[in-house]
């Protein structure tokens, strides 16, 4: 049975909740089980900023966004969920989010579909959603469905069609997918950064023997994406410039 994590962000079990409920339901149809993480059941501390996780690899917090992390990494997809607070993502779920810092430079989460859901009571669905889906493509995952709905206006009931697309990407083999350009452009992007700037990103690139790929795995990829991607992530290695050690004389 394939397993997902779902993500929820809201204190209240109301709007959002309700729409990870009864996704939950046709996934259970559909083989695929779910469980719900309510981050307000979790301690989850503010990111200090001390920049450990990126430059020496792990947090020196303790708390349970590890363990948080390590269930959505077992998982086969996540559904990442929230509330909009303010035009975007609810601050439970942006503190989570700050934690997961090290996957913005090592994307352990390569290859999985993610299922975005927001509820709002008017405005900021659509900036919300494009948040979450730019993180989600720097975990290196990839958006496979988004459910939102402005509760005051639109009916609340989640339809077989609205959970179609991440159950096909969920069992559908990887050979089969197709990446946007924007995600082409962004692994481009994380593996110039990875191989110049810090020498933990670089072993852990130099691992997963990304070095000549032009994504995480082998997939489909449109001839003319491809070749800009390949223009840009070589343009790119051209321009930025590995950082002085302490021993060099800066000219
Ligand atoms: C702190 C806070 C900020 C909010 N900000 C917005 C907002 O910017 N725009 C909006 O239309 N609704 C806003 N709302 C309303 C919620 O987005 C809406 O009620 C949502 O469906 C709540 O989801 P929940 O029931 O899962 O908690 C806000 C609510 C709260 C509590």
């Amino acid at each position: 049975m394939l397993k997902v994590v779902a993500v929820n962000s809201s204190n209240r079990k109301k709007n959002t909740y309700n729409l990870i409920a009864q996704a939950k339901e046709i996934f259970k149809n559909n083989n695929i089980e779910v469980e719900i993480i309510n981050l307000f059941d979790y301690d989850i501390k503010n990111c200090i900023g001390c920049e450990h996780c990126i430059t020496k690899g792990g947090c020196i917090l303790k708390d349970n966004a590890f363990e948080i992390m390590e269930k959505m990494k077992s998982s086969d997809g996540i559904i990442l969920t929230t509330p909009v607070y303010l035009e975007n993502v609810s601050g439970k779920l942006k503190t989570f989010i700050d934690r997961t810092c090290s996957w913005f430079h090592r994307p352990e989460l390569y290859g999985k579909p993610v299922l975005l859901m927001s509820t709002t009571m008017g405005s900021g669905l659509k900036s919300t959603l494009n948040y979450l889906e730019r993180v989600v493509i720097q975990w290196g995952g990839f958006n496979a469905g988004k459910i939102s709905r402005n509760i005051r206006t639109m009916n609340n009931v989640v339809t077989e069609d609205e959970c179609a697309s991440f159950i096909k990407h969920l069992t559908m083999g990887k050979d089969k997918y197709e990446p946007s350009l924007q995600s082409l452009i962004n692994f481009q992007v994380q593996k110039v950064l990875a191989y110049k700037l810090i020498d933990l990103d670089s072993e852990y690139w130099k691992m997963k023997n990304w070095n000549n790929s032009i994504y995480y795995f082998d997939c489909k990829i449109n001839i003319f994406n491809r070749l800009i991607a390949r223009n840009f992530g070589s343009f790119l290695n051209n321009k930025v410039n590995k950082p002085h050690t302490k021993n060099q004389k800066s000219e």
